[in-house]
């Protein structure tokens, strides 16, 4: 059987662990030949390359496995590149969610102006890498989680239009299916969803049980109403992401039709969620202190024991799993269903076909099928017009390095939305921003 050479870029991230420890569970669904993790700080990847050093030396002798901050080094013969860097590292995101905060708008990774911001500096950046990539595996599959999906994927839809092996995906749909099957008392492998929307902002319009094609969707709403609702993994979550699945009560109080994707509190409540985030301790803050410092700590106990011992099974790794899932999902033509980001074409029948959409797909080896969810209600056409133009104007500034574009997508924007404020938040984040963006004129 074919064995794959993957790279993942971003190697010092803190989901890498999950991944290495994903990669040595799933070694008979996807087997692996070479595994190399590529990062431009070498300090941070060091110790959780030596985290796989030990755990591949007990659990895959025979991988070949190493880490390097030479991009040539790690992009050769590639088959599968997954890509998670975060431009700027944290201490931008914690920027991206302060800077607007301050001045009483939403600071979030991805949403509102935090998401514009970061957006910039990812498309300088994964454009740059692609180009770089496709220089030594031409044929290599990217799979990009990359963030500001959104952004990122219309970008890259521009940047790359005839490219057909990169794939933009998000793991917070998924997240959701999983929280159904906590509340059901079922897995969620069992759990057929149909979904629609934009990354990090869409609805659950239906939740199927796979086998007996039961539509559960009244049924979990009923559960959410009466007992709220948790992610999969509560147990091992921070308090603000136990919030921000509880708001999920307080969006289908409000509109019952269908189960919302997490992040759409930003643009249903963008005053109430402003008002409720702490200025000084955002979660980048909380990443800091808290994943960051766990992860960190954890490497570096496992490498002065130099062995694995218990601690392997603390180490969270459903994103992993799920990543790991759809490349084997194309690697072995499966044609599994994924909720991924795709050009819309008509999946979204009155939605333009050029937007970047977020919807079920079946997946194989000649990429994503997406499977057609028909027109959407006028409210959520409403919601997803403004946010998709948003997105494209953002990119547009990047292309045309237009202020003006920036502006008008920071004006539109439902966590903004209006240009006197736009306007000095634009100001203040591309003075945050020197040297990570083009320069805007
Ligand atoms: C979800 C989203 C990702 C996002 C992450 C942030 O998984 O899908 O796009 O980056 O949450 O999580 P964090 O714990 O870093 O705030
Ligand atoms: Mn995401």
């Amino acid at each position: 059987m074919k064995k794959y050479n993957v790279c993942i870029v971003g190697g010092g991230s803190t989901y890498t662990l999950g991944f290495l420890k994903s990669f040595a569970r799933m070694q008979e669904e996807f087997p692996l030949n070479k595994l190399v993790l590529f990062d431009i700080d070498e300090k941070r990847q060091e110790p959780i390359g030596k985290f796989g050093d030990i755990l591949f030396a007990e659990k895959m002798p025979g991988l070949d496995f190493s880490y390097t901050t030479d991009a040539k080094e790690a992009y050769q013969d590639m088959d599968f590149i997954f890509m998670q860097m975060r431009a700027g590292g944290l201490e931008m995101r914690a920027k991206d969610e302060h800077i607007p905060l301050s001045m009483g708008m939403i600071g979030q990774e991805t949403c509102g102006a935090g998401g514009m911001s970061y957006g910039l500096r990812s498309c300088v950046e994964m454009i740059k890498a692609i180009h770089e990539i496709r220089k030594y595996s031409p044929n290599a599959w990217i799979l990009n989680y990359t963030n500001p999906a959104a952004i990122v994927a219309e970008a890259l839809r521009r940047e790359f239009p005839d490219d057909q092996k990169i794939l933009n995906i998000c793991d917070q749909p998924e997240n959701v299916v999983r929280s159904c099957s906590r509340l059901l008392g079922c897995e969620w492998e069992d759990l057929d969803p149909v979904y629609f929307g934009l990354n990090h902002f869409g609805w659950f319009t239906h939740m199927y049980n796979k086998t007996t094609g039961e539509d559960l969707l009244p049924k979990i709403k009923e559960l959410i109403k009466k007992n709220g609702f948790l992610p999969q993994d509560a147990e091992q979550r921070d308090q603000s992401w136990l919030d921000t699945y509880g708001m999920v009560q307080t969006i289908m109080n409000d509109f019952p039709d269908y189960l919302p994707n997490t992040y759409d509190q930003y643009y249903l409540y963008p005053e109430y969620k402003a008002s409720h985030l702490n200025p000084d301790f955002t979660r980048a803050d909380e990443v800091m202190a808290g994943r960051e410092k766990r992860v960190f700590k954890e490497c570096n106990e496992i490498i002065s024991e130099g062995k694995l011992g218990k601690k392997l099974e603390n180490i969270s790794d459903a994103h992993a799993e799920m990543m790991i899932k759809v490349a084997e999902a194309i690697a072995f033509n499966k044609n599994n269903r994924h909720i991924l980001i795709v050009e819309n074409n008509g999946a979204i029948a009155n939605m333009q076909d050029d937007a970047m959409v977020e919807v079920v797909c079946e997946l194989g080896i000649n990429g994503p099928r997406p499977m057609r969810v028909g027109n959407i209600p006028q409210f959520y056409l409403g919601l997803l017009v403004n946010q998709v133009s948003c997105e494209k104007l953002i990119v547009d500034a990047y292309y045309e390095k237009s202020y003006n574009k920036a502006l008008q997508a920071f004006t539109l924007n439902r966590l903004v939305n209006d240009a006197k404020k736009a306007r000095p938040l634009l100001d203040a984040l591309i003075e945050a921003n020197k040297g990570m963006w083009p320069e805007l004129r």
